[in-house]
């Protein structure tokens, strides 16, 4: 169950048809829109996403030693601005971004837009929102050395008794999906790793629906958060979490990056 009682399954109310390639996207006050992209480009597609970036992200890229994990970074960002162009009616490059104090990024102009993004491997998650903050995260289910002290050091009691009751094999993947769910809130507060993660606790069981149980022991305040995990691709876990009662959702899983870059105005049709 989440927040406001209802069942925690993933409602998919709307899917956006990315036929027109330049067309507006839109969301509406009472919405959330999950896009789940895999970001593996070619040359030409990174190199095109990478012209939409701005100085302190190409600066930002260019200091990742690891080809691949620089690649995965632009095309994230890219897809990103791709996306956020697409709902404001702008060109990608057109965005400017801001960091909070504790690092989480923020549209500076326009302004009229809340989103939260995660990569994982070949994939990344983005979240937006016209209206409320949101946090995303996406974690690859793998084996975890030492797990049980990992359970013990980072997870509230509750989640850790959870968790332990779990036969062995099941372990990983119960963690890193309570994991993705705390994550989420930790990110949607804005202040990810700096989060007290024992402080504040979730339903830690994969099989069962997320929902967020305790904030600092105390029920009243979890109400006013929901969490939901993502479907997201087979081996990975996913979750969402933001104020407020479950809104409606649009869940888009892209795999071809050309349905998402804008086609110059000559080529469209
Ligand atoms: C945010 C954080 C939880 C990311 O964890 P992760 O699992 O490695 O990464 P994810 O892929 O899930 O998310 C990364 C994205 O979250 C966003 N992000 C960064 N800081 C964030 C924050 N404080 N809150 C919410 N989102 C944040 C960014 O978009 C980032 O993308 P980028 O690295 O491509 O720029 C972690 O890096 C963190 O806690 N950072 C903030 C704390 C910190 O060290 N602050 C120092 C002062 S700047």
């Amino acid at each position: 169950m989440a927040s406001d009682g209802e069942p925690s399954v993933f409602p998919i109310v709307i899917r956006i048809h990315m036929t027109n390639f330049n067309s507006k996207m839109q969301i509406a006050e009472d919405e959330i829109h999950v896009w789940v992209v895999a970001i593996q480009a070619s040359e030409s597609q990174c190199a095109t996403l990478g012209r939409y970036l701005d100085p302190q992200e190409t600066e930002t890229a260019s200091r990742i030693p690891h080809l691949q994990k620089q690649s995965s970074f632009v095309v994230a960002h890219g897809v990103l601005r791709c996306l956020i162009a697409r709902y404001l009616t702008c060109h990608p490059s057109a965005l400017k971004f801001v960091s909070s104090p504790q690092g989480k990024p923020q549209l500076a102009f326009p302004e009229r837009m809340q989103f939260n993004m995660t990569r994982s491997g070949p994939w990344a998650a983005f979240a937006f929102s016209s209206n409320c903050t949101v946090g995303v995260d996406l974690e690859e289910v793998r084996a975890l050395p030492e797990l049980p002290n990992i359970i013990r050091r980072v997870l509230c009691a509750e989640e850790a008794t959870q968790l332990m009751l779990l036969p062995e094999p099941d372990r990983e993947r119960g963690f890193i999906c309570c994991w993705t769910r705390k994550e989420a809130y930790s990110k949607a507060i804005g202040l990810g790793l700096l989060t007290a993660f024992d402080d504040f606790c979730v339903a830690a069981h994969p099989d069962q629906p997320a929902r967020m149980n305790s904030i600092g022991k105390d029920a009243s305040l979890a109400a006013a958060w929901t969490i939901d995990d993502l479907p997201v691709p087979a081996g990975y876990a996913g979750a969402l979490a933001y104020p407020g009662p479950r809104r409606r959702y649009s869940f888009n899983q892209i795999t071809d990056l050309n349905e998402i870059m804008p086609v110059p105005k000559h080529q469209a049709f």
